[in-house]
């Protein structure tokens, strides 16, 4: 069994002037985003530091867009709350990162957030095959996390095609796959024909203008759905 997920273009902010974020979440959504992006850093996890909470609190009242918060920081069991009451509509945690996640996709669930799982370049495909019954969707990262800009890792297409193939196998197609890192027009379409529907964009958004890349990055990745159909 299989089925298409529509696919969803999910700016990444990391690459926004974070002066004129109001402005950029204008452009974003008149490109037609469904999602923004918003990249969570601590300085630990991974090497950078970035925005928290506050930021999405801000960005709450200004916008309809799913607010989909990647946290990229360690134990971020401590924080889910935090970001849920923020607004944050889905929060994803890496499974490197958190000790028992069974109990914090739990509780990103009992704070009414959309709960997704988050793997690392090359971290196993098994060390969530036990916890994706209890997400909404897997980000499978194809750069390793800290910065915008790095070069897409080919190795996604594998990744993303074996658990695109355990979730059909297991009646867990409903969840979807999200792609993050070195995302592009060159890439898209095989991203979607590996199984992946979310695509995460910072720089090959922003680079441009997001009303003429968005559009431009969508037309590319729906290429990969009418060749999967
Ligand atoms: C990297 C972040 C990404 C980043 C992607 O750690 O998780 O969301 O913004 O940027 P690009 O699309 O430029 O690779
Ligand atoms: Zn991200």
């Amino acid at each position: 069994m299989s089925m298409n997920h529509p696919i969803r273009i999910a700016p990444s902010l990391l690459s926004a002037n974070f002066a004129r974020l109001e402005e950029e979440v204008r452009c974003c959504e008149h490109g037609g985003a469904e999602i923004l992006h918003i990249d969570v850093m601590d300085g630990h996890f991974v090497p950078n530091i970035t925005v928290g909470a506050l930021v999405v609190e801000a960005l709450r009242p200004i916008t309809t867009l799913v607010l989909d918060c990647h946290l990229m920081i360690t134990e971020p069991e401590r924080y889910i709350e935090a970001f849920a009451e923020a607004g944050a509509d889905w929060i994803s945690v890496h499974v490197e990162a958190t000790r028992h996640l069974h109990r914090t996709l739990s509780l990103i669930r009992a704070c009414g957030s959309r709960v997704g799982v988050v793997l690392n370049p090359v971290t196993p495909l098994v060390s969530v095959f036990d916890a994706v019954e209890y997400c909404d969707f897997v980000l499978l990262m194809s750069v390793n996390p800290g910065f915008g800009g790095q070069a897409f890792i080919p190795s996604f297409f594998r990744r993303a095609r074996e658990l695109r193939a355990f979730l059909n196998r297991n009646r867990l197609e409903h969840i979807e796959i999200e792609v993050d890192g070195g995302v592009g027009l060159e890439n898209a379409e095989e991203i979607v024909r590996a199984g992946a529907s979310i695509l995460v964009s910072g720089s090959g958004v922003f680079r441009g203008n997001p009303r003429e890349t968005i559009p431009a990055l969508r037309r590319a990745a729906e290429r990969g759905l009418t060749l999967a159909l």
